[in-house]
Formats: structure tokens, C-alpha cells, sequence
């Protein structure tokens, strides 16, 4: 899908909310052929101050905006139980063994965070728009902080579908992750706030059948696929093996 048409989905405009921001907004503004305008209650619009970028929508009263430093992200990667913890036995990090990534869903990149913080190069790829440039401002402030600036060093970040990425470039890791969205995820009555952005944004994922076949013929020795407790397999293809938590499933898929 073009850059213009997943623009008219998402933001409208840029706001530049301080002196300092009001270069790199019209910077970004001539990137994405949008306008600079004032905040506007009704529209998505994108903010940006020296903090950083955020996505505003009308649905929220808070923006919303990626910081690896602080919260989720800073928690889980100080408690998250390390190489022990599922996600890492799931992709297969051992004494010894640190695996290269590509996270093919990477939403928020909390996922991709935690797998570079443990060790390993993440390669990540995210289809919608806003998400990426989410990321990739997040990247940024991260490489000037010294507490994880080695963590984003070793993520690099694509915008673009996933499937033709994957199929067209030169892309290369041992393990490709996937977590799609899924219509499940919705039914929820504990839809958190970023949950119900993520949906705003990207709705369901109908291609993760697919994406799980392209994966499989790309990764070079595993693919790993995140799903809630007791949810279906992905496209119905039953995996070799799995590594349960409270209420995740990893299910673990050979390469074909
Ligand atoms: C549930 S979120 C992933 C959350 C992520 N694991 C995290 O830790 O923040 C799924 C994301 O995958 C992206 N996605 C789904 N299919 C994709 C594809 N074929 N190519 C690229 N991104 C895709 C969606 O846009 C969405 O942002």
C-alpha cells in the first residue's frame, strides 16, 4: 500500500509545539507531503516538541508516543526475567547462542526491545505508517541516552509490508518473530489504552496466514509466533513445539 494512501487513514497535519521543533516538523512535514498546522482536536495529527514525536487522535486526551526509556519498556528490560524469560527460550537464546531477529510485526516495538536488550541484532518491520515513525524517533532519543543506547544500536527499523519485504530484499536472520493482531484481541474487556490504538491504526491482520508461510521460507532456523493463550494456530499450520507463559503461547515453527 503507498505511503499516500495509509496517509489519508492516519495523520492530517504536524504540529510543531515548541521553538526547537519547528524545523524538524516542517522537515518531516516535506517528507510526508503533510502540512504544519495548529493542534486540532478532530484530526490525527502528529506532534512533535524537543521530546520527541507523538500521534494525537481524537478518540485519546493523551498523545501517544514510544520511549524505551521509561516505563514497560525500562521495567522489562531490568525484571523481565532475562534469558529464561519465554519469549527468549521461544526464539532460542542459550549460553552461547544469541540468535539474530527479524520481528516482522513490530507494533510498538516492546517485543524487539526486550530481544535487543537480551542480546540480540532485531531486525524490525512495521507496515503502518505512524507506528514506524514512532519507532524511529524512539531510535533516535535512544541513541543519545547511554543506558540504552547500545540496546538501539543493534535495531534497525523498516517500514513496509512484510511480505513483500521479505520476499524482495535481502533481509537475513536466524529467527523471524511474528505477533499479529488477530480478531480476538478486540473481544477483550481489558482493551487497554495503546491496545485500542494499535486497532485504530492497523485493525486486524488478515495476511498473518501468509506471513507465516513467507517467514518460513526466509528465517534460517526458526519462526516464532506469539499468540494469546488458547488462541487457534495461525492459518491452522500446527507448530513443532511451544513455550507457554500465564497468558501468551509461543508457538515455535521449523523452516520449510
Ligand atoms: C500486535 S502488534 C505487535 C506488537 C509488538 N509485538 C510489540 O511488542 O509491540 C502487530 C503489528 O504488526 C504489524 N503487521 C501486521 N502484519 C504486518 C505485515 N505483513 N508487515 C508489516 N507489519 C505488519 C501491524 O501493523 C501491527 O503494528
Amino acid at each position: 500500500m503507498s505511503l499516500l494512501r495509509r496517509l489519508t487513514e492516519t495523520p492530517t497535519s504536524i504540529v510543531a509545539l515548541d521553538d526547537p521543533a519547528i524545523g524538524p516538523a516542517q522537515a518531516l512535514a516535506d517528507r510526508l507531503g503533510l502540512v504544519l498546522s495548529a493542534p486540532l482536536p478532530e484530526e490525527n495529527q502528529l506532534w512533535l516538541s524537543e521530546h520527541g514525536l507523538a500521534f494525537k487522535a481524537p478518540a485519546f486526551n493523551k498523545p501517544f508516543s514510544i520511549d524505551f526509556s521509561s516505563g514497560k519498556y525500562d521495567h522489562r528490560r531490568k525484571f523481565g526475567g532475562g534469558r529464561g524469560q519465554p519469549i527468549a527460550r521461544a526464539v532460542g537464546l542459550k549460553q552461547g547462542q544469541t540468535p539474530s531477529i527479524i520481528d516482522a510485526t513490530a507494533g510498538f516495538a516492546r517485543d524487539a526491545f526486550v530481544l535487543a536488550s537480551l542480546g540480540c541484532q532485531v531486525t524490525l518491520i512495521e507496515q503502518n505508517l505512524v507506528l514506524s515513525l514512532l519507532i524511529e524517533d524512539a531510535l533516535q532519543r535512544a541513541a543519545a541516552e547511554p543506558a540504552i543506547r547500545e540496546i538501539a544500536d543493534r535495531m534497525r527499523l523498516y517500514q513496509g509490508n512484510a511480505i513483500t519485504l521479505l520476499a524482495e530484499s535481502d533481509l537475513k536472520a536466524d529467527v523471524i518473530y511474528l505477533d499479529p493482531m488477530y480478531p480476538g484481541r478486540e473481544k477483550s474487556a481489558l482493551v487497554k489504552k495503546e491496545m485500542q490504538l494499535l486497532h485504530q491504526l492497523v485493525g486486524v491482520d488478515i495476511d498473518s496466514a501468509e506471513l507465516l508461510s513467507a517467514a518460513r521460507s526466509k528465517a534460517g532456523k526458526r519462526v516464532v509466533v506469539k499468540r494469546p493463550k488458547g488462541a487457534e494456530f495461525v492459518g491452522d499450520q500446527k507448530p513443532a513445539a511451544s513455550v507457554q507463559s500465564k497468558n501468551t503461547r509461543f508457538d515455535i515453527y521449523p523452516t520449510v
